[in-house]
């Protein structure tokens, strides 16, 4: 296989992003089909991306070469699609993916990877009986690269062994429907993968604090958050989520290790002096922060998949996240610690 024919799953904020970046970013791959329950967003978004009027194609309508299908389990199934992004929310991933695992098809599959540890399980374990590994998931600032050269220097063994991470996630604002527990299913998931992948170690407790909140939200909402991740080596991450921070998006990480440390997130692109104020901008969007991250994720994704590989997170590190969030909103309602019950990878991979 020389050029993958991708699919396109859920084409809202996302998915757009992703097949867009199919059609005018990625190498090696094209666009051949989308799908959203949303028909009318995905005909349009067709429609754009192709430059094609509609016609009519096997399974629904077709724009140019993208196929727009009404049912997403048939855009997976079908011969001429060999891949598939999803990005349709967290609740129809488990049964999108199942479909993808059954007609063998490689899977980049956006955060979460379902919503909950168990479900998340039963996809590791369905992949793990097909023998080969078709599901990447979307944790993508481990293509960031300051994050992957942050991960490179603490490899290297330069400052000695890593001993804390520092961590702050600030988005601008969220939508009225906005609830405490998204701060840790939706936000506080990166640093949890984020965590997991720069300690090579897995997390067994965590602690959900919630300080004083901001005026800015409905009553009962608990935003800012803050959460100590305790890993099985004893090292310790900690991660400030605040959602409606109104300044715009920030994401920053400080490695703390026996000889030194290290941080990334600082900013530091084009520093401006004018009209008497200095400093660089603070983008409001997370899309502008990490678009090199999704650029790098999507494309080295497309050539593991033309070798038969995944080339990133895997179904387990969905999973394990899923776990720490689960036990994350224990703490968060009970405020006291939660431990991670993570199944023993041995035995779920025999
Ligand atoms: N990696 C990241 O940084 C990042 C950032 C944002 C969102 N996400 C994840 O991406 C996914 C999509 O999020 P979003 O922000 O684009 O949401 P969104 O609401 O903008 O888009 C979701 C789209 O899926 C469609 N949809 C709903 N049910 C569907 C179904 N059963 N099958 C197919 N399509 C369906 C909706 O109509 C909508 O167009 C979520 O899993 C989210 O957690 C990841």
């Amino acid at each position: 296989m020389s050029e993958l024919r991708v699919g396109v799953v859920g084409v809202g904020v996302m998915g757009a992003d992703h097949a867009e970046r199919v059609v005018r970013k990625t190498a090696g791959a094209r666009l051949v089909a989308v799908s959203d329950a949303d028909q009318g967003r995905a005909e349009k978004l067709a429609a754009e991306l192709s430059g094609g009027t509609a016609g009519r194609a096997a399974g629904g309508t077709s724009y140019g070469n993208v196929r727009v299908f009404a049912d997403p389990l048939a855009l997976i199934a079908a011969g001429d699609v060999d891949a598939v992004i999803l990005a349709s929310p967290g609740f129809a991933h488990a049964e999108q993916l199942f479909a993808c695992l059954e007609h063998g098809k490689p899977v980049l599959c956006e955060k979460p990877l379902t919503m909950d540890a168990a479900s998340s399980l039963q996809v590791v374990e369905a992949e793990h009986k097909l023998g080969r590994q078709l599901i990447q998931v979307g944790f993508m600032r481990r293509f960031d690269p300051e994050y992957a050269a942050l991960k490179e220097l603490l490899d290297s063994g330069e400052l000695g062994r890593t001993l804390l991470l520092h961590n702050v996630h600030r988005n601008q604002t969220s939508t009225p429907s906005f609830r405490s527990e998204m701060i840790v299913r939706d936000s506080m998931v990166h640093e949890v993968d984020i965590a997991r992948w720069l300690f090579g170690e897995e997390i067994t407790r965590i602690t959900v604090h919630t300080p004083k909140p901001t005026s800015l939200v409905a009553d009962g909402v608990s935003d800012p958050q803050l959460a100590v991740f305790e890993l099985a080596n004893g090292a310790m991450a900690d991660v400030e989520v605040f959602v409606n921070f109104q300044v715009g998006y920030e994401v920053r990480c400080e490695a703390v290790a026996e000889r030194g440390s290290a941080t990334i997130g600082l900013g530091s692109g084009v520093f401006t002096r004018a009209n008497g104020l200095a400093g660089a901008a603070v983008p409001a969007d997370f899309r502008v922060r990490f678009e090199q991250a999704y650029d790098i994720e999507v494309q080295r994704w497309v050539d593991a998949t033309l070798r038969g590989e995944i080339d990133g997170p895997s179904a387990w590190d969905g999973y394990a996240a899923a776990a720490v969030c689960e036990a994350g909103l224990e703490s968060l309602s009970s405020g006291k610690p939660a431990d991670v019950a993570l199944a023993d990878r041995s035995e779920v991979f025999g």
